[in-house]
């Protein structure tokens, strides 16, 4: 045999550790968790078997949680106590992840970001302020700029309550001009913005609005979310919050998303971070707890193929349970 290249060779327990390129740590993941204005005791989310709702009382109780396991950053969703049209609990002073944030920073030493959006705050589980017959006309949809006077009031409020970045979901255009414009006018430069530049209209998303209670009432979010057949298009989203002064650039969900992450680290110098949102993580939960796989094996292969496709942070439901093993 004349096998000159035999990359064999560097497989050896002594040296694959040498020459491996890419790695996942605790520091690179954000645990995301709900906290939920509605309930006294904890409460179990069916669609996400492990993950919890936690009353706002718990929300420093969960923190820790998080933290004992080596992941320092949090990413808070609310569900509030009452929901109406313009999602008026979403900014309230006294709402859920106001409440829960002012607690969580005064007592852990988390750092704290808040997802900015409307749909668990409206009757009508959409993300802004709906036109007139959107019930009835489904080619009718979310208002974009009465919207952003929304998403401004709620951003300023969790920045007054301590959070320290802020994540944009509703996929309104402006929207990340108008909260840096908010945020700068109220004091709270040094707050930073992940923009969910390239978020797609997804079917992944299925569990977390059961987990969120999000779902839209009628219709979908095709008018405001991206085509999950455009790439292309994803850069220029993503520029256009790269103008309007967005920190930190992600791309939801992530696993069947890695070429955007791949374009996005490639076309721009920020932070990028991808969102291995609620489907991925049920889909692998579902097939472990029939003992089909290995949730620790194809968790951590997940968020490796993740990092190598260029994201730098990853938000996770699989964060604790990776970061206790590494
Ligand atoms: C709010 C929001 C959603 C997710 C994060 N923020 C739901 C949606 O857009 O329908 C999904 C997260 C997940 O699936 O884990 N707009």
């Amino acid at each position: 045999m004349d096998i000159t290249d035999r990359p064999r060779r560097l497989r050896t327990d002594g040296v694959r550790g040498l020459v491996s390129e890419t790695d996942v740590r605790a520091e690179d993941l954000i645990a995301p968790i709900f906290v939920d204005a509605t309930i006294d005791d904890r409460l179990e989310i069916e669609t996400m078997p492990g993950h919890e709702r936690v009353p706002i009382d718990e929300s420093v109780a969960r923190t820790r949680e998080v933290l004992d396991t080596g992941v320092g950053a949090v990413m808070l969703f609310g569900i509030p106590n009452s929901k109406d049209a313009r999602g008026s609990r979403a900014w309230a002073e006294d709402g859920v992840v106001q409440r829960a944030v002012r607690r969580i920073t005064a007592e852990t030493d988390a750092y704290v970001l808040t997802d900015i959006c409307l749909c668990e705050y409206t009757d009508h589980g959409h993300c802004g302020v709906i036109e007139e017959n959107a019930a009835t006309d489904p080619t009718v949809t979310v208002k974009n700029d009465p919207t952003l006077e929304l998403i401004e009031r709620i951003a300023v409020s969790h920045a007054d309550a301590g959070a320290e970045m802020v994540a944009p979901s509703g996929m309104m255009d402006g929207m990340v001009g108008a909260i840096r414009g908010a945020l700068d006018a109220a004091g709270h430069r040094n707050v930073s913005i992940m923009s969910y530049g390239a978020k797609y209209n997804s079917g992944f998303y299925g569990p977390f609005r059961h987990a969120a209670d999000g779902a839209p009432a009628f219709g979908d979010r095709r008018h405001y979310q991206m085509d999950p057949a455009n790439a292309r298009e994803a850069v220029r989203e993503v520029r256009l919050d790269v103008e309007q002064g967005a920190d930190v650039l992600m791309v939801k969900p992530a696993l069947a998303y890695l070429d955007i992450v791949a374009a996005l680290r490639g076309a721009f110098d920020h932070p990028v971070a991808a969102y291995n949102v609620s489907g991925e993580y049920a889909m692998v939960r579902a097939a472990a707890d029939r003992g089909w796989l290995s949730l620790e094996e194809v968790a951590y292969e997940s968020l490796l193929s993740i990092k190598r496709a260029g994201a730098d942070l990853i938000l996770t439901y699989f964060a604790e349970d990776i970061a206790d093993r590494l």
